[in-house]
């Protein structure tokens, strides 16, 4: 027993050490077969004497039954997005403004590949003889992620366990955070949608919707067979990032186990960055994943919090976007779609051309003069562009081959037939129709969104059911949605209705700012509705507040404030809220605890404070009911000084503004 047990963990030791060398270092010591020996032994000892088998074993990667699901977990911290810069000066700038706020304090810069896939958090515990994979939890909205810990464990790149020897070697504790980029490669691409082909399947658009979509799949399996890559980039302890800079970061990562992308430069200056951004871009097609840019981050830790964050992103980071890969191809017609706000949008529908790896067939014309601008008719051959995330764009005619009728913008709603309207001075017509049932269609697709209310699975399909069927008629309605209902629609089975129902339910609990996002409201976007929501705690004291009382909230201006006062007048979103609130949505959040001392202050920070960031001292002042302003103006009522402040704290002199040092200012905060 004894030498089963040993042959076992010499035999586990040995596989782990080949899977380190073959998917992290790509520099194989054995062929296949000797690796498939090696392993297929284990599984034979493993299966006489199944105490011996571990979590962690290599023969424990695809794990037992398909999940049922998700389940979602909160991030450690928030991950967050980047800033982008999509040339040389705008890079330049931020170089500048980043030396600026360093305030003398080291900046290098660490420069990586903008790898396209998805951000994954990877959690490790203390296990026997070192630490374990405890956790895979994707971005989600950056707050709350999924957890698909079974499937990342399919992913032969990410190590299940790091050893004794490798922590005590890095100085990492057995409790880390690993946080990178899942990318699926090019081949593995191609091979899935050759399959897909066979199969009589649409092809998979790029490999980063491949790649999420295989991390969300049910079946480690079929995860497992997808190829799916890992590379690290952050490591963080309790929840913040490791204390040495990102370059030592990285070495560390490296020594842990983990793929650390060997495409990286440590430069100084933002010449060498520049050359930099220029070899990997001249050697993009030739690698074999896809990328879409260079992240480029300040090297040091302690410049990295002196710099700090604004409300998404770090400030002490920046992705440089390559320039959107552009293609040419005929317009076959132009086609009107209608939004939620009732906005019509002119789509171009195109032949399909193929351009930075992903097939496009239709891109935005955004509005009637825009298309006159263009001159484009119908048969028109079109540059078109598309870069990341964004639709693509029809961005000239480069062929007028257009022998068809010249395009009138349609003078009636394309879904209800009523007479469209511009207002004076909008570029966009809109249908006037309150119950036009493309309004709905949309409102409740922007509903179910991800950033809004989250319904995962109420999709184009299941929406445009439910209208056809006229079971819904406003998003209240979806939480009278019963499993019975869901399962007559098409290819609905009783597990995916029964999912369904349980994401409307959960969407319940979404808070206030989701809801007012899921309402609609004109101009509320996501932090509009997150500083609504703290400020007032409640859907009903939104709804009774003021414009002066929604204008003393930060961010604020007459726009929004009008809008939201418009929104509740109106008696039709009168009722969807109550229908919400009786259907059990909720409609609170928690105020956020504010003293009101600086309130109808408003203060300029200039220059660099001794201790807090920009950042801090923002939060602190608006936290007491002050506001913040970028200028100088006779409207200021305090300058904030540090050191090398300039021409603002010049300009404070002049109109004889008070001039506070950071210590001034932390009494002010504590007056009264
Ligand atoms: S750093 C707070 N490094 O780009 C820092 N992100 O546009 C954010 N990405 O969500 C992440 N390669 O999914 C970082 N070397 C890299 C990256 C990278 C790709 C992705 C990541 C992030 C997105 C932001």
């Amino acid at each position: 027993m004894e030498t089963a047990r040993k042959r076992a963990e010499k035999l586990r030791r040995e596989l782990e050490r080949h899977e380190h060398l073959y998917y992290v270092l790509d520099t194989p010591e054995i062929t296949d077969a000797e690796y498939d020996g090696l392993m297929r032994e284990l599984k034979s000892i493993e299966a006489a004497h199944p105490e011996l088998i571990t979590a962690d074993s290599p023969t424990q990667r695809v794990g037992g039954k398909p999940a049922e699901g998700f389940e979602k977990r909160r991030h450690s911290r928030p991950l967050l997005s980047l800033d982008n810069a999509y040339n040389a000066e705008e890079l330049r700038e931020w170089d500048r403004r980043a030396r600026e706020l360093a305030g003398g304090l080291p900046v290098r810069y660490v420069a990586e590949l903008k790898l396209d896939g998805l951000s994954l958090a990877l959690h490790y515990e203390a296990g026997e003889g070192g630490a374990r994979l405890l956790r895979g939890i994707t971005r989600g909205d950056g707050q709350t992620g999924e957890d698909v810990t079974a499937n990342v464990r399919t992913i032969k790149s990410i190590p299940l366990s790091v050893s004794a020897e490798r922590l005590k070697r890095t100085g990492v504790g057995a409790e880390f955070e690993v946080r990178g980029e899942v990318v699926m490669p090019r081949a593995a691409f191609e091979r899935l949608n050759e399959e897909r082909e066979r199969d009589g399947l649409a092809p998979a658009v790029n490999p980063r919707n491949a790649a999420a979509g295989t991390l969300r799949t049910l079946e480690p399996k079929i995860v497992a067979t997808r190829g799916l890559d890992f590379y690290a980039y952050f490591l963080l302890q309790q929840g913040d990032y490791f204390d040495a800079g990102q370059e030592a970061t990285l070495d560390k990562l490296a020594a842990l186990g983990f793929k650390v992308n060997a495409n990286r430069a440590s430069v100084a200056s933002i010449d060498d960055l520049l050359k930099f951004i220029d070899k990997v871009e001249s050697k993009r097609d030739a690698l074999g994943y896809e990328i879409d840019g260079v992240v480029i981050k300040v090297d040091s830790k302690a410049t990295q919090q002196r710099l700090g964050y604004t409300g998404k992103a770090p400030r002490w980071a920046i992705a440089y976007k390559f320039a959107a890969r552009a293609g040419e191809t005929v317009v076959k017609g132009i086609t009107v779609q209608v939004g939620r706000t009732g906005k019509l949008t002119p789509v171009a529908e195109l032949e399909p051309v193929f351009i930075g790896g992903t097939t496009v067939s239709r891109a935005t014309l955004h509005n009637a003069d825009f298309i006159e601008k263009l001159g484009l008719v119908p048969g028109d051959t079109v540059k078109v562009e598309r870069g990341g995330d964004v639709i693509p764009k029809v961005v000239e005619v480069v062929n007028k081959g257009g022998t068809r009728d010249e395009f009138h913008f349609p003078a009636l709603c394309p879904e209800c037939g009523s007479h469209v309207v511009r207002a004076e001075g909008e570029v966009d017509y809109r249908c006037p129709n309150a119950a036009c049932p493309a309004k709905l269609r949309e409102s409740l697709l922007h509903f179910g969104k991800r950033e809004v209310m989250n319904i995962e699975g109420l999709g184009e399909a299941v929406v445009a059911q439910l209208l056809e069927r006229g079971i819904v008629h406003s998003p209240a309605d979806l939480y009278k949605l019963t499993v019975g209902e869901l399962t007559e629609l098409e290819r609905f089975g009783e597990k995916s209705a029964t999912a369904l129902v349980g994401e409307i339910e959960q969407s319940k609990n979404a808070g206030l700012a989701r809801v007012l996002m899921g309402l609609g409201v004109r101009f509320v976007g996501e932090r509009t509705a997150q500083l609504l929501a703290e400020e007032f705690g409640s859907i009903d004291a939104l709804r009774s507040a003021s414009a002066e009382e929604l204008e003393r909230v930060n961010e604020v201006g007459s726009k929004v404030a009008a809008a939201v006062i418009e929104f509740f007048a109106e008696p039709e979103n009168r009722k969807v809220v109550e229908e919400l609130r009786s259907a059990g949505v909720k409609m609170t959040a928690e105020k956020k605890p504010r003293t009101n001392q600086l309130e109808g202050l408003v203060f300029v920070l200039t220059g660099t404070l001794p201790n807090l960031s920009r950042e801090e001292a923002k939060a602190l002042i608006e936290g007491a009911g002050g506001k913040c302003s970028g200028s100088v103006s006779k409207k200021t009522s305090f300058v904030v000084a540090g050191d090398e402040a300039g021409s603002k704290l010049d300009k404070a002199r002049e109109l004889g503004i008070r001039i506070l040092d950071e210590a001034a200012l932390k009494q002010l905060l504590q007056q009264n």
